[in-house]
């Protein structure tokens, strides 16, 4: 198997800025790019800008200045869009770089000379807006489906790519690899389009027309005809024909597109290669399109999601995160605020940081945050080498949702095993240590390889949670290799505390609650008088019971029976200390990151010096207490009523 890898993205029209679909592609690819690292491929991704043709000038036109200074400018603002997702491209290419139009000139020379290029009179209608024919049979009602513009008749002479006599080979060559083109369904478009006769591909435009291409070679008359010029950039990056990368990288190559640059990916980039006696792609790999609730992206609807955004208001793992799990690859998508704040809270703030922070917290409180010298349990340990395997037999096929569904499968596991071992019970009885021991080195040891594992989605994140595991070196690779030991973390290694890898997003209607002003009672006819031992509405709707959040806990010096704990009740509120008589029931550790309903207005009280404000809610059975949670994660501060 070849041990490089190398990953494209589509290089993006300069006529409009970067949005969350441009960044949807390279996010992926970018995911694709360190995964293969860790995987200890050589591993490389490209990605750049397409810049001549008919639209770019019409957009530089629109803003008064000439195409190349218009160019510069947009090119800057993908090229700068992608370090602020924390995609890191090895390349970036321009399609007005001399050196890739010194490469498109070389092989649209090379396929001349074979005569796979004549000059020949057409006439057909011409979207402007896709740069290329429209067959009647393509239109819709009459329209360009895309621009759902009526396309112009044109005639002209031009240079054609004699597509046609590829056809047989490309269909037989789709057949004998199945996945040349995936998901399936996208392979399939293709194969249906192939069943009519192909035309061959007119990839000229005469100079009376447009000046802003790539000259012919043998006809100075004519520039090229954008779609060629543009898929070359897969090879002339390179170094095409004999830079030393493109013997590296060529043909172990991967190009990322959504399904609507299916025909010139999928017919025309391969028919190309195939002419220019160049080895095939290895995969076409095709997703569907996001919408933004619901809505195609535009802006006059004013919803358009750029990088900025994204990074900023999202948060650059949590957003690479979400859209990687949301998408099911091939298919569309949707983003929406509402369902990203629930993925935030439910995935990251609560499985995976509550994960981190309590085995921190519990290893530093149990064993001065020092792995200690311990067996490990073979369940979690063999749970967690297996989803690494099944992590690199999903991801590389660019089931991202599924391989991240593997992670938190490993997530929920670790998480049910600090249940059931109950640590903070071993941790109360001396002749226990060495099974705490064995229970918090295999949690530590599971938290390494999660770490490793969510790297190539959320490299903040892992990188946050490798430093505080004390895990060393920033190699990748040896990050992966290590992780398939039974202990990556040697016994000794020094951790950190835990700290919060994604605090909660709290809801907006929370905040508003608390502003809201107190209805007053009603006016008027004086209620009955209730019987005895039975409250009124009112009576009950004077008790403020929210939800709190428990932050930290700690048992109250000289008792055995008062805890006292930080409880958060979300905006504006914050944090209170309550002092509650739980200690003989719960132990300490196992109160962070619970959920308990609070009386919140209760009158404050010193107990053993300390201020408790509120109660926290309990049924108590004889011995037995149990505390009261709501049975979902709403947010801290939510009322209860
Ligand atoms: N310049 C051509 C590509 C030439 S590649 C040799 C082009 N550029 S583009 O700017 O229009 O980019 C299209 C690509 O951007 C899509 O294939 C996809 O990768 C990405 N997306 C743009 N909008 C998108 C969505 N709404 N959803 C998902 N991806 C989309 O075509």
């Amino acid at each position: 198997m070849s041990r490089s890898y190398y990953v494209t993205t589509p290089i993006y029209y300069v006529n409009a800025e970067p949005h969350l679909g441009h960044a949807y592609t390279t996010i992926i690819c970018d995911v694709l790019r360190r995964f293969h690292l860790l995987a200890g491929l050589d591993s490389y991704m490209q990605t750049g800008t397409d810049e001549h043709g008919d639209k770019v000038v019409q957009a530089a036109e629109a803003k008064g200045i000439p195409p190349k200074e218009y160019a510069d400018r947009i090119s800057l603002k993908f090229r700068e869009a992608w370090p602020k997702l924390a995609i890191e491209p090895d390349y970036f290419i321009r399609t007005t770089d001399p050196g890739h139009v010194h490469v498109v000139q070389g092989i649209l020379q090379k396929v001349y000379d074979q005569g796979d290029i004549y000059f020949g009179q057409y006439g057909g209608l011409y979207c402007f807006g896709c740069e290329r024919f429209y067959t009647e049979k393509e239109l819709i009602d009459g329209k360009c489906p895309d621009h759902l513009t009526e396309p112009t008749y044109i005639e002209e002479e031009n240079y054609f790519f004699r597509m046609s006599r590829y056809q047989d080979w490309l269909i037989d060559y789709i057949k004998d690899h199945p996945d040349y083109i995936r998901p399936e369904r996208y392979k399939n478009e293709v194969l249906s389009f192939l069943r009519e006769p192909l035309e061959d591909l007119c990839i000229s435009r005469p100079k009376t027309r447009l000046t802003w291409g790539i000259e012919l070679p043998f006809d100075p008359k004519f520039v090229t005809y954008v779609w060629f010029d543009a898929l070359i950039n897969y090879v002339s990056g390179l170094g095409y024909p004999d830079g030393e990368k493109y013997q590296r990288y060529w043909p172990s190559v991967q190009h990322v597109i959504a399904k609507d640059i299916l025909k010139p990916h999928g017919i025309f980039w391969p028919t190309m290669l195939k002419s220019a006696g160049i080895e095939p792609y290895r995969h076409l790999n095709v997703h569907g399109y996001w919408t933004v609730d619901g809505q195609k992206m535009s802006k006059s609807l004013g919803n358009v999601i750029t990088p900025d955004l994204m990074a900023d208001k999202f948060g650059i793992d949590a957003v690479r995160y979400y859209v990687c799990r949301e998408m099911v690859f091939g298919l569309d998508g949707d983003f929406s605020q509402a369902n990203f704040d629930e993925r935030f809270n439910a995935d990251l703030a609560n499985d995976l940081g509550n994960l981190f922070s309590r085995s921190l917290a519990m290893l530093d409180k149990y064993f001065g945050g020092v792995v200690p010298e311990a067996e490990t349990d073979q369940d979690l340990t063999d749970k967690g080498l297996a989803v690494m395997d099944e992590f690199g037999r999903l991801l590389p096929e660019l089931a991202f949702h599924q391989a991240l569904l593997a992670v938190w499968g490993l997530i929920s596991a670790a998480n049910h095993y600090i249940v059931d071992n109950e640590p903070w019970v071993l941790a109360k009885d001396s002749a226990r240590k060495d099974r705490l021991a064995v229970v918090m080195n295999t949690l530590v040891q599971t938290l390494y390889r999660v770490a490793v594992l969510v790297w190539p989605v959320m490299p903040g994140a892992a990188a946050k949670m490798l430093d505080q595991l004390g895990a060393e070196g920033d190699d990748a690779a040896r990050w992966f290799e290590r992780a398939r030991d039974e202990e990556p973390l040697a016994a000794g290694t020094k951790t950190g505390r835990g700290e919060a890898l994604f605090p909660r997003i709290e809801k907006q209607a929370k905040a508003k609650k608390a502003k809201a002003p107190q209805k007053k009672a009603k006016k008027g006819k004086p209620e009955a008088a209730p019987a005895e031992n039975i409250i009124t509405f009112d009576d009950f709707r004077r008790l403020d019971l929210a939800v709190g959040l428990v932050t930290a806990a700690e048992l109250v010096e000289n008792t055995d029976r008062l805890m006292k704990l930080s409880v958060d009740l979300g905006e504006p509120e914050g944090q209170r200390t309550i002092v509650a008589g739980i200690a003989r029931h719960y132990a300490a550790d196992e109160m962070i990151g619970r959920r308990i309903v609070v009386v919140a207005n209760l009158q404050p009280a010193k107990l053993k010096g300390i201020e408790s404000r509120g109660m926290l809610l309990a049924a108590v059975d004889g011995d037995r207490m149990s505390l009261i949670t709501p049975d979902s994660d709403v947010g801290p501060g939510t009322k209860i009523s």
